[in-house]
């Protein structure tokens, strides 16, 4: 056991602290995930001092004696989901195997309780695309109770080999079926105008994608809560990508979608969210928003190489469209969740 283990919130005027978190959360990246680029610096540095605003976030460092051996955020929502506890926890790999791990899940998890967090959640890799265990998450999982409830499976498109004529072919055979309807794209900030129905797709999000047995809340987005989220984010360095979906007709936006850069990581992009509203469903317009953006992403960012993103597993139509662009299959990730209380 870990008896000598202290358990402290990171200081973010310590700089040798600050450093500690950055490698900490990098050294996890590459055992596990060697194809990702490691965390933006410069991304950390902000994200320490100016957390999203939907979440506190609280980080707790694990030392024995002055050496860091790990690590845990915790991210408490604030806006809704006021019973869940989001938890990463992270232990340097020369210091696993030691109780390290459980001693920070057991904090997190005290922690959380103490502001009536009784559900704790996580997202980590588990397998490879065929099944074969990856890292010690499952494992972990299971030795503190964590139960896998929805299965997320990471895609990557290689540009290197992207087939540009299909992803033509892909468009020209999109827009007949989508008459009635434009483009529009934006950068780091929504327009002003079509904040209100921005906010009203993303927070339809979770309602329209499935969540598998996971207990979590549709996040209640409005245009204040977009506004500032979209402003803090842009503190971050990361230039996005988004284009959206028009109906002429009514003028209202009715699909989006999101690519990122981080600021200091030019060969790697994340596609973030795709949404198309319900109601405007079977017009090609989320294939014609991802391929219009995807375009927009190369010309601005000639250096991006891959490009990764998730989908539930069982989320087929949008899984139809990544594969048809040239997305394939990585690895597999669970979304665990425990009732703590
Ligand atoms: C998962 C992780 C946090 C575990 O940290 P750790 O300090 O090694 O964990 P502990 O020593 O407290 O292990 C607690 C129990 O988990 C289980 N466990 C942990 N790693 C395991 C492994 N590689 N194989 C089998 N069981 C394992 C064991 O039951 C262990 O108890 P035991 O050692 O008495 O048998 C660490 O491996 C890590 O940082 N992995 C990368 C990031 C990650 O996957 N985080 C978890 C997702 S939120």
């Amino acid at each position: 056991m870990s008896h000598d283990l202290t358990i402290v919130e990171l200081d973010v005027d310590d700089p040798a602290a600050v450093d500690a978190a950055y490698l900490i959360g990098n050294e996890a990246i590459a055992a596990d995930l060697p194809d990702l680029p490691p965390v933006c610096r410069y991304e950390h540095d902000v994200r320490v001092r100016v957390p999203m605003p939907g979440a506190d976030r609280h980080t707790f460092l694990a030392y024995r004696g002055a050496e860091p051996v790990g690590m845990v955020h915790v991210d408490l929502p604030v806006y809704d989901n006021l019973t869940k506890a989001i938890l990463d926890v992270l232990v340097l790999k020369r210091h696993r195997r030691q109780g390290v791990g459980r001693a920070l899940y057991r904090h997190a998890v005290d922690f959380g309780l103490a502001r009536g967090r009784t559900s704790a959640m996580g997202f980590s890799v588990f397998t490879d695309r065929d099944g074969a265990p990856i890292g010690s998450s499952a494992p972990f999982a299971a030795a503190v109770g964590q139960e896998n409830k929805l299965v997320d499976v990471r895609r990557r498109l290689d540009l290197s080999t992207a087939d540009d004529a299909e992803l033509d072919r892909l468009l020209a055979g999109s827009w007949p079926k989508a008459a009635g309807y434009s483009v529009v794209q934006w950068g780091n900030l929504p327009p002003e105008e079509l904040i209100e129905d921005l906010a009203e797709l993303d927070s339809s999000f979770l309602d329209e994608t499935p969540n598998g047995d996971l207990d979590y809340e549709a996040e209640k987005v409005d245009a204040d809560r977009l506004r500032r989220a979209s402003q803090v984010r842009a503190q971050y360095g990361a230039r996005r990508y988004e284009t959206g979906i028009v109906h002429d007709a009514t003028g209202r936006l009715v699909a989006w979608t999101a690519i990122r850069v981080a600021k200091t990581i030019d060969w790697h992009a994340w596609q973030l969210i795709t949404l198309v509203h319900p109601g405007h469903r079977g017009h090609r317009l989320g294939m014609i928003a991802k391929v219009v953006n995807l375009r927009t992403l190369r010309a601005q960012e000639p250096a991006v190489r891959m490009i990764d993103t998730f989908n539930a597993e069982v989320n087929t139509h949008m899984i139809a469209i990544n594969e048809a662009m040239g997305f394939r299959a990585v690895d597999r990730w669970a979304n665990w969740q425990a009732s703590v209380a």
